[in-house]
C-alpha cells in the first residue's frame, strides 16, 4: 500500500495536500474540516500589513486628537493580531495537523515584531507573501529584490520556526532569486500566489476583476518553474501553488519537485472533498505505478533528471510553433 506522508520544512505531513491560505482557512471550524478531508497542513488566511495599516489610518481619519490617533492605531493593530493569535492559538489546539500562520506584506514596518507573538502563539511555521508594486522606474530589480531579502532576514532574527515566502509569478531571473532567498533563511519557497488582475469591460467602459479562481491550466507556467527551481537541490522545501484542481494536477506537481502543493481555487468550487479526492487519485497511482512512497518519483521529471532539459527551455517552443500547421 503506498504511503503519501511526506516532510515540508522539518515538519510531518499525513498527505502533500496543504489548504492555501483564503477565507477557507480564516476559521477553527473549517481548518478542522480541512483535517477530516484529509489536508496535510493548512496556511491560514493572510494578515495583512496592508488591511491593518489601512484599517487604523482610515479611523484615525476620523479622529482630531493625536492621542485618539495613537489610540486607534494601536487598538485597531492589536486587536487584528490578537484575533489572528487566537486562531493560531485554537487551532493548535483542535486539530494535529501543522499550523502555518500567513502574513501578506511588502515592507519591513511594524509587523515583524508581530511574528514572534504568532510563534508563540503555536504556529508551526509562517509563511510570508510578499509582494509590492513596482512603479518608480528608477529602482532597479536588484534594489526590488532586496527588499524581498531583508523581510526573510529580519523575520528570521525573530522567529525560530520555520519560514516560507510565497512570491509571485514574475521574476528576471527566478533562480538566482530562488537561490538567495535561501541564502537569507527560507525553509521553503511558494511557488506562486496568483494575484487579483483588472480586466476591462468593453461594453461598460470600465476596469473589472478578472476571474477569481484558476483553473488547471494555469499549472504549465508554474510546472515548468517548480522543475527548474526544485533541479537547483537547495535546502529549501518547494509547494506548488496555482492549478492544482484533481490528483493529476497534484502528480504533476510532485514529479516536477515539489513537497507539497496547496489547494485554493479547488475548495471554492467544489469543498473540502477535493482534497481527499486528490489524496484518493494519488494513493491509486502511486498503487498503480508501484510506487510505495512519495520519494519514489518526487522530481523524476524536472529539470536535473529528465534525459533531455531542453525541453523545460523556450527553444523548444520556437521548434515547435515553426512546424506546426
Ligand atoms: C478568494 C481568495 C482569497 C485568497 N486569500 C489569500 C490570502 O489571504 N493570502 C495568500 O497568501 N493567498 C491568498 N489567496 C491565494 C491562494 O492562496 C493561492 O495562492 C492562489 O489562489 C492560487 O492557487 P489556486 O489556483 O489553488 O487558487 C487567495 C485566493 C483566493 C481565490
Amino acid at each position: 500500500m503506498s504511503v503519501i506522508s511526506t516532510s515540508y520544512m522539518g515538519m510531518q505531513l499525513s498527505s502533500p495536500v496543504i489548504a492555501g491560505s483564503s477565507n477557507f482557512t480564516s476559521k477553527v471550524d473549517s481548518i478542522i474540516e480541512a483535517e477530516a478531508a484529509g489536508a496535510g497542513a493548512v496556511v491560514l488566511k493572510s494578515l495583512f500589513e496592508e488591511q491593518i495599516v489601512t484599517l487604523a489610518s482610515s479611523l484615525s481619519a476620523q479622529e482630531t486628537y493625536p492621542e485618539a490617533e495613537d489610540y486607534l492605531q494601536y487598538y485597531t493593530r492589536s486587536n487584528s493580531i490578537e484575533d489572528y493569535l487566537n486562531l493560531i492559538s485554537d487551532a493548535r489546539k483542535r486539530v494535529k495537523i501543522p499550523v502555518i500562520a500567513s502574513i501578506n506584506c511588502f515592507s519591513t514596518r511594524g509587523w515583524i515584531d508581530f511574528a514572534v507573538d504568532i510563534e508563540k502563539a503555536g504556529a508551526n511555521a509562517i509563511e510570508v507573501n510578499i509582494f509590492f508594486m513596482p512603479v518608480d522606474m528608477h529602482q532597479t530589480p536588484a534594489r526590488a529584490e532586496e527588499l524581498y531579502f531583508s523581510i526573510i532576514e529580519k523575520l528570521k532574527q525573530k522567529v525560530s520556526i520555520p519560514v516560507s515566502v510565497k512570491i509571485g509569478m514574475r521574476f528576471s531571473n527566478l533562480l538566482n532569486f530562488a537561490w538567495q532567498v535561501h541564502n537569507h533563511g527560507a525553509s521553503g519557497l511558494v511557488l506562486f500566489n496568483r494575484f487579483y488582475e483588472p480586466d476591462f469591460d468593453i461594453n461598460n467602459l470600465s476596469i473589472v476583476p478578472a476571474a477569481v479562481l484558476s483553473n488547471p491550466a494555469e499549472q504549465r507556467y508554474v510546472l515548468r518553474w517548480v522543475g527548474m527551481v526544485s533541479a537547483l537541490n537547495l535546502e529549501m522545501d518547494i509547494s506548488a501553488s496555482t492549478g492544482v484542481h484533481t490528483g493529476e494536477d497534484a502528480i504533476k506537481y510532485l514529479l516536477a519537485g515539489a513537497k507539497t502543493v496547496q489547494v485554493c481555487s479547488a475548495l471554492y468550487k467544489r469543498g473540502f472533498t477535493v482534497i481527499t479526492e486528490i489524496n484518493n487519485m494519488l494513493r491509486k497511482w502511486m498503487n498503480d505505478k508501484e510506487f510505495s512512497r512519495i520519494s519514489d518519483f518526487r522530481g523524476k521529471l524536472n529539470y536535473r533528471n529528465v534525459d533531455n532539459p531542453a525541453l523545460f527551455e523556450r527553444s523548444q517552443f520556437m521548434k515547435h510553433y515553426s512546424s506546426y500547421i
